[in-house]
């Protein structure tokens, strides 16, 4: 069955306390609105329409980043979840599948459980409910189950004080064939407690035709809802901890789990070691047998086999480091390749650069390659050998099996074997320290006595 997917994002989600909509929040690198348009793609949707209302602009531009084919549609007045799938009536018109209504801000939705609903569907049910169950549910619209069917969705604020006992809620996430779902949306009214158009009358309507409907149970988690900052916080952790479970039981060492930061999209293979106090931004992938050490900020980075990165290390996007390659304490790499078993051990800044395999970088080197308005590149030969402390004023190439003295500003190329020094000469002069020490002590004597 092919599938389109509706994601609510038209809110303005007044709890957040924030001039940014409350689906562009992020969690774990990306709005939470991109972890329904990840969920969207893992189904392989074949369209998925976002409704949006407040801040469309910025959440236009921010789900085309993350899905150039979303197709946005607005809704200017927020009167209720039906009618906010009702603004992708026309985006869907032609249309011949299953739509499947997720909101931006669920984040938790997984594709396995949007297979189980679909396969309610192969089993004969017209619309699919996704429901959680919660000790004491208050503000969710509860579901009715008559004779191991779904029957209803009661709003909280429409229910009997018997419905309230019901401990079965909507998550929100709907799913039903395209053509039955807009023809239910068309029969919705706002006679209710909050006179908005709810969606989930489609639930009562499709019984009142006949048709059948069920229910799919999930996880409260899986089906959180975030509303404010503290569940924001609450929903970042719980993406953290499944993020570090994951890394481990794809066979990653994390010394002390919780103190690891990943994005949604970090790679981490076999036997990697990753000690404390390690936060990876988005775009990493961190190969086979590669050890992160302490304290380590890692983002846009490839790490293949083998390498040391940290502890302190900090990679930046474009960071390209090849198997075996180490960067060590206080070094920070930017757009720039590291070679194979190339070194880059001590307080360093390499950027928009490419190191040849085997070379080493002294302690200090700088690669300057910014002067106020262009990006210039520099470029270090295989097993080249920089002295500590040299300033590399790009573009710059130091070749093959080179050397440069320690301290010096290089500024132009170095060829292939040669050795560069270029930084003042040493002169010593005797005596002289004394001599100046006695003239300066005698100054602040005479400047005591007056
Ligand atoms: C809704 C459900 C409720 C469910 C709960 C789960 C309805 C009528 N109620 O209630 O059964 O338990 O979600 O969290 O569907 N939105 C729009 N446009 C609108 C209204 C809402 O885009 O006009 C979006 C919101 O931005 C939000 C989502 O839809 O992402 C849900 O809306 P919200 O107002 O939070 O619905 P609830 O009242 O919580
Ligand atoms: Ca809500």
């Amino acid at each position: 069955m092919t599938k389109a997917v509706v994601i609510l994002a038209a809110g303005k989600g007044t709890r957040m306390q924030s001039d940014l909509p409350k689906v562009l929040h992020p969690l774990a690198g990306a709005p939470m609105l991109a972890h329904s348009i990840f969920c969207a793609q893992a189904i392989n949707a074949q369209k998925t329409i976002i409704v949006a209302g407040h801040g469309s602009d910025q959440v236009t531009a921010a789900a085309k980043k993350y899905d150039e084919d979303a197709q946005i549609v607005l809704q200017t007045a927020q009167n209720g979840t039906g009618h906010a799938v009702d603004q992708a009536r026309d985006a869907l018109s032609g249309f011949d599948g299953d739509v499947y209504v997720l909101y931006g801000d669920t984040p938790f939705i997984t594709p396995e459980i949007l297979d189980q609903m679909a396969q309610k569907r192969t089993d004969g049910a017209s619309v699919v409910v996704l429901g959680f169950d919660v000790p004491a549910p208050s503000n969710y619209g509860r579901l009715v189950i008559k004779d191991g069917a779904l029957d209803a969705i009661v709003e909280a604020k429409d229910a009997t004080p018997e419905q309230q006992e019901i401990r079965l809620c909507n998550s929100g996430v709907i799913c039903a064939p395209r053509d039955l779902l807009f023809d239910l949306i068309s029969e919705i009214t706002n006679d209710n407690a909050s006179g908005e158009y709810y969606l989930t009358d489609v639930v009562s309507l499709a019984r009142a035709r006949g048709l059948s409907c069920a229910a799919v149970e999930c996880t409260a988690q899986d089906a959180m809802g975030v509303n404010s900052r503290r569940e924001l916080a609450i929903a970042e952790a719980h993406f953290q901890d499944k993020a570090r479970a994951s890394a481990m039981d794809n066979g990653a060492t994390l010394l002390d789990p919780k103190t690891v930061w990943f994005s949604y999209d970090t790679h981490v293979g076999r036997d990697v070691v990753i000690e404390q106090n390690v936060v990876f931004g988005p775009g990493v992938t961190v190969e086979t047998d590669a050890h992160i050490r302490a304290f380590s900020h890692i983002e846009g980075a490839h790490i293949s086999q083998h390498v040391v990165v940290g502890p302190y290390a900090r990679l930046r996007p474009g960071a390209e480091l090849a198997d075996g390659a180490r960067v060590g304490n206080f070094v920070e790499i930017k757009n720039a390749a590291i070679g194979e078993g190339a070194k880059v051990n001590h307080l360093s800044y390499i950027g928009d650069a490419s190191i040849g395999d085997a070379a080493n970088i002294g302690a200090g080197t700088i690669t300057c390659n910014y002067d106020g308005y262009f990006k210039h590149h520099t470029e270090i030969g295989a097993r080249a050998f920089i002295g500590s402390n040299t300033m590399l004023v790009a573009p710059v190439r130091v070749g093959d099996d080179a050397l440069t003295g320690s301290g010096s500003v290089i500024t132009r190329d170095v060829a292939d074997g040669d050795l560069a020094l270029a930084r003042a000469t040493q002169a010593n002069k005797t005596g002289l320290a004394l001599k100046l020490m006695s003239k300066l002590k005698a100054a602040k004597a005479a400047l005591k006595k007056d």
